[in-house]
């Protein structure tokens, strides 16, 4: 069936594809498409819709696109960097300003089609830092925003139309779950303005999925790495179904940074699940911390985690004497997108099943990825209609390098660490509330405006000001202090004197006691039935002390999500913190405990 739904271009923002399956999840098709493909192959959509991107319209960063598709007579929407383009291409003028990210209120102006069925003030989530400053004839605003604490400092042209060429830009990103109006514009846009048909069903996608993967595999064989998590297991399931039978090996490899007693129980419930005849088990916990052995930098850890992967995998292929074998990885968009998997997205995090030995592969036509295009709730949804059972697809999502990448390491205080400046800059912003901060000389991974930053944490002490106000607090620290990314909230009463590192990288000690740790919050989140609402909580051991002996600080990150692109801080309730915190203090080597308060963007859920 010839389905002409909406085009989505792609210009490298981190939530393009989140585009894409909103959309879809309206029941409107949507595919997405790159820029500077010829306009003419852009007649047949109902819609087109620009992503945002890393580039800088005002500075014409992205200049080769084929602007000609405005001209079609299609319905355009435009997000962030698209709506700028839109805006300029039309004769108007993008300045470069200073950066705005997290939630602001949006102020509706008139009575456009596109805002139909919202409030005259909406909560909508920014990451920019170009701005329109000027528009050209036939546009008009239909909606300012205001941010943060100051409503008085109006931010003209969030939202602008000229409604005779239905042209529309936004420059916030409805796409995020952080828009909670989000889905109604994009149904106003798709449905309303662009009149598509609502003729696509995630429900068909099993059958056609595993013909196309039966396709793919042809007469080959699969040895698929199950890690027990949410997607490999429904991978193999779609596999069971694609090709069944002795050309599917499953292989689950302890790598020694799962969580406590996690391979165990992961070969019980694969087995349960029918999968144990074609189910291997290797213990290779020794190859992988000496492959992490002395490491710090995120990257060159999730490097040689996945190195050693493919290592296992083929000295395993080899012992059970596979042939023309396939590498089966449950990957899924997110681990895409964020190593840069696209053409112009920036590299936010290599992900351990997307390292250069593995890019290797696949472009040798060797790995083979159902899932790819898909974010966790799609998978879960699919998981589903191939009948798996509640506890295998509503687990917490554990990323590949497990605990590997939540013992932070560092070895010494970073070059660009400027402490004094840090503390005064944080200390004007906190003036006014009871709290006092203090930056750590640890750095962690975060993204601003579709770029990745590798950045200071904040911890603030004091009275708890209740968690709305700290995640505001939040906001206003990593916006208005150059260098910090990520804000932490002592929640074990200790007062730092001050924030000393204590030089640490991978060791099996720190990996035994954050396993230790990791189930102490693990299982006050079931005690307190907070597993559902929490979509993930990390725990960290982060290589920072606060008082003379060399203790080390943990830090818990419950987050709010949906397709882990972008994430709330999320409470987890006194009475859990408080227990949290007496069980997490009697380990010898922790001295304090602490909760990160950062939405993402711009930290990360994970730290590194
Ligand atoms: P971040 O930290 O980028 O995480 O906000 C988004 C989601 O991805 C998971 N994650 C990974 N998963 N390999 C994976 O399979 C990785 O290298 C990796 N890094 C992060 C993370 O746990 C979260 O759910």
């Amino acid at each position: 069936m010839k389905r002409a739904g909406i085009a989505v271009l792609d210009f490298g923002g981190q939530y393009v594809h989140l585009i894409a399956t909103k959309v879809r999840s309206l029941g409107v098709h949507a595919e997405i498409r790159e820029p500077d493909d010829p306009v003419e192959s852009f007649r047949g959509y109902r819609g087109i819709i620009l992503s945002g991107s890393p580039a800088l319209s005002a500075r014409d960063e992205e200049s080769s696109w084929s602007r000609g598709l405005l001209d079609l007579g299609v319905p355009v929407l435009g997000f962030c960097f698209g709506h700028q383009e839109i805006a300029k291409h039309a004769g108007g003028s993008v300045e470069h300003t200073r950066r705005e990210y997290g939630a602001a209120t949006l102020h509706v102006v008139g009575r456009s089609p596109l805002f139909e069925g919202l409030a005259a003030e909406e909560i909508v989530w920014m990451s920019h830092g170009d701005t329109v400053t000027r528009l050209a004839g036939g546009f008009e605003e239909i909606g300012y925003s205001t941010g943060g604490a100051d409503r008085s400092r109006q931010h003209r042209n969030a939202a602008i139309a000229s409604e005779a060429r239905r042209h529309y830009g936004l420059q916030f990103h409805p796409e995020v779950d952080d828009t909670p109006c989000g889905r109604r514009l994009l149904e106003n846009f798709a449905v309303g303005i662009c009149g598509a048909a609502r003729d696509w069903a995630v429900g068909d996608q099993v059958a056609e999925r595993a013909s196309a993967l039966r396709d793919e595999i042809g007469n080959r064989e699969v040895l698929l790495l199950a890690s027990g998590g949410v997607d490999s297991t429904v991978a193999a399931k779609l596999f069971e179904r694609a090709i069944g039978g002795p050309r599917l090996r499953l292989l689950h490899i302890d790598n020694g940074l799962m969580r406590k007693d996690e391979s165990a129980r992961v070969v019980a419930r694969l087995t349960a699940l029918g999968l144990g005849p074609s189910l291997r088990h290797v213990d290779a916990s020794a190859e992988f911390l000496g492959a992490l052995e002395g490491l710090t930098d995120p990257e060159a850890k999730r490097r040689a985690i996945g190195d050693t992967f493919v290592k296992v995998f083929e000295r395993e292929a080899s012992k059970l004497g596979l042939g023309d074998v396939l590498l089966g990885q449950g990957t899924i968009y997110p681990d895409t997108i964020e190593t840069g998997g696209t053409k112009r997205a920036d590299v936010i995090k290599t992900h351990h099943n997307r390292v250069p030995i593995i890019q290797e592969m696949m472009r040798a036509g060797k790995v083979i990825e159902p899932l790819r295009d898909l974010y966790k709730v799609e998978v879960r949804e699919l998981g589903r209609a191939l009948g798996l059972d509640p506890e295998s697809i509503d687990r917490h999502p554990f990323p590949g390098p497990g605990l590997g990448i939540r013992v932070a390491s560092e070895r010494r205080v970073p070059e660009e660490y400027d402490e004094p400046r840090l503390r005064a800059e944080i200390a004007g912003v906190l003036t006014g509330t009871e709290l006092s901060g203090v930056p750590l000389p640890v750095r962690s991974v975060g993204v601003k405006a579709d770029h990745r930053s590798y950045e200071h944490p904040v911890l603030l002490t004091g009275p708890f000001p209740g968690w709305e106000p700290l995640t505001e607090i939040a906001t206003g620290l990593t916006k208005g202090v150059r260098g910090l990314n990520r804000c932490l909230f002592e929640i074990s009463g200790r007062l730092p004197k001050e924030a000393r590192l204590v030089p640490a990288t991978v060791t099996r000690r720190r990996l035994d006691l954050l396993r230790e740790i990791d189930d102490v919050v693990m299982r006050a989140l079931q005690r307190h039935g907070l597993t559902r609402e929490v979509w993930q909580c990390p725990t960290v051991l982060v290589p920072v002390s606060l008082d003379d002996r060399g203790h080390e600080l943990v830090v818990i990150r419950p987050v709010h999500s949906e397709r882990a692109m972008t994430a709330k801080a999320a409470w987890i309730g006194e009475a859990c913190a408080a227990e949290i915190t007496r069980e997490i203090l009697e380990f010898d080597s922790v001295g304090a405990v602490a909760i990160d308060a950062t939405s993402k963007p711009p930290a990360t859920i994970e730290w590194e």
